[in-house]
């Protein structure tokens, strides 16, 4: 087997606050020790709620925040030791997508000066040419040639997506970081970029790491989901198994969140979680599992120590001592 495009291991981000001196003070680690992989021309779903760690990842790989442990391997080279900024030739091959689709163009620039803008900086193509390219990712992204005169203010969000997305296809990249890039976005707009991006994924070969909220959304369009908690990867596998299958109470409490579109189902499950999910304030034990304070399957165990990543049997791990066939024993662990 070839190694995969992206390996990420025992990934941490620190953030610190700064005493009147000038130093360190009061480190918030948010996130501990992750292990991800992309393999190269697959998509890894990164979920979570809100503050879990998922941009702070995210920022880590596009070389926006510097990693406080752990490696990030990816064509070859360790980006986490790469303090000085990241070489051209990785600028290039790692883009990204944020999820504002309203702030992250320039507004003074033209459609056609903001999808050739990373033309201009990374390669040596004449005027004509970068005039031919894009038109070329126009059409990729489903926009008329005749927008690229306009302005990012003409635009509706899903076209402004658009246009990030096409931007970001500028330079051929192998991966492309995609940090919520349809939550702004309508129900029926979402739809249509979640296809967009997976018609130009199948048909460019890229990678995605594609980071959202909703895990029906990204289930749609991975081939592997990684859940995060506080900090931690909890659980990650194929998506199907993740999604049909949750192993982690924390990832099965976020379907749960899933809105059911049978009406019946719903009034069902709500009255199964009634009086079974609690919905207390993550205890933040140092020693044990994040999830521990919330969790409806709460054991001594998880409080004492973090649960290291057991193997699901249909594929992926879990952090979580339900998984634990032997339960007196302390190995059968990854880590
Ligand atoms: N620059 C920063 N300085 C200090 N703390 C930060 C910084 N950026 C993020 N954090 C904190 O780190 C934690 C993780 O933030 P992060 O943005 O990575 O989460 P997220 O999963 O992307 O959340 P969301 O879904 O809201 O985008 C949060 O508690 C956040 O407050
Ligand atoms: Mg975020």
């Amino acid at each position: 087997m070839s190694a995969p495009l992206l390996q990420i291991d025992d990934l941490s981000v620190t953030y610190w606050d700064r005493s009147l001196l000038g130093l360190r003070a009061n480190g918030f680690e948010a996130v501990k020790r992750a292990t991800l992989t992309v393999d190269a021309g697959q998509t890894l779903g990164l979920v979570g709620e809100s503050g879990s760690g998922k941009s702070s990842i995210a920022n880590a790989l596009l070389g926006l925040v510097p990693p406080s442990g752990g490696t990030i391997n990816f064509d070859g080279q360790d980006l986490a030791t790469l303090r000085k900024g990241f070489p051209p030739e990785i600028r290039q091959k790692i883009q990204a997508v944020f999820q504002d689709p309203y702030s992250s163009l320039n507004p003074s620039m033209t459609v056609e000066e903001i999808v050739t803008e990373p033309l201009k900086v990374h390669t040596r193509m004449t005027r004509v040419e970068r005039h031919e390219k894009a038109v070329e990712l126009l059409k990729l992204v489903k926009l008329p040639e005749t927008h690229l005169h306009r302005y990012p203010n003409e635009f509706s969000g899903g076209q402004r997506q658009r246009i990030a997305i096409a931007t970001a296809l500028a330079l051929q990249p192998s991966l492309i970081v995609l940090d919520e890039p349809v939550s702004a976005l309508d129900v029926s707009t979402q739809n249509q970029i979640i296809n967009l991006l997976y018609e130009r994924r199948d048909a460019l070969g890229i990678s995605y790491l594609l980071i959202a909220h909703d895990l029906a959304l990204v289930h749609h369009i991975s081939d592997r989901i990684a859940v995060m908690y506080l900090g931690h990867i909890v659980e990650e596998g194929p998506a199907d198994r993740v999604y049909h299958q949750p192993a982690h109470p924390y990832t099965q409490a976020l379907l749960e969140a899933v809105p059911l579109l049978d009406p019946a189902r719903q009034r069902a499950r709500r009255a199964e979680r009634r009086g079974r999910v609690t919905t207390d304030m993550p205890r933040l034990s140092e020693k044990g599992c994040p999830f521990s304070g919330r969790c409806p399957h709460v054991m001594d165990r998880c409080t004492a120590r973090m649960p290291p990543a057991f193997t699901v049997p249909d594929g992926g791990t879990a952090r979580c001592f339900l998984l634990d066939d032997e339960p007196n024993e302390q190995g059968r662990s990854k880590d």
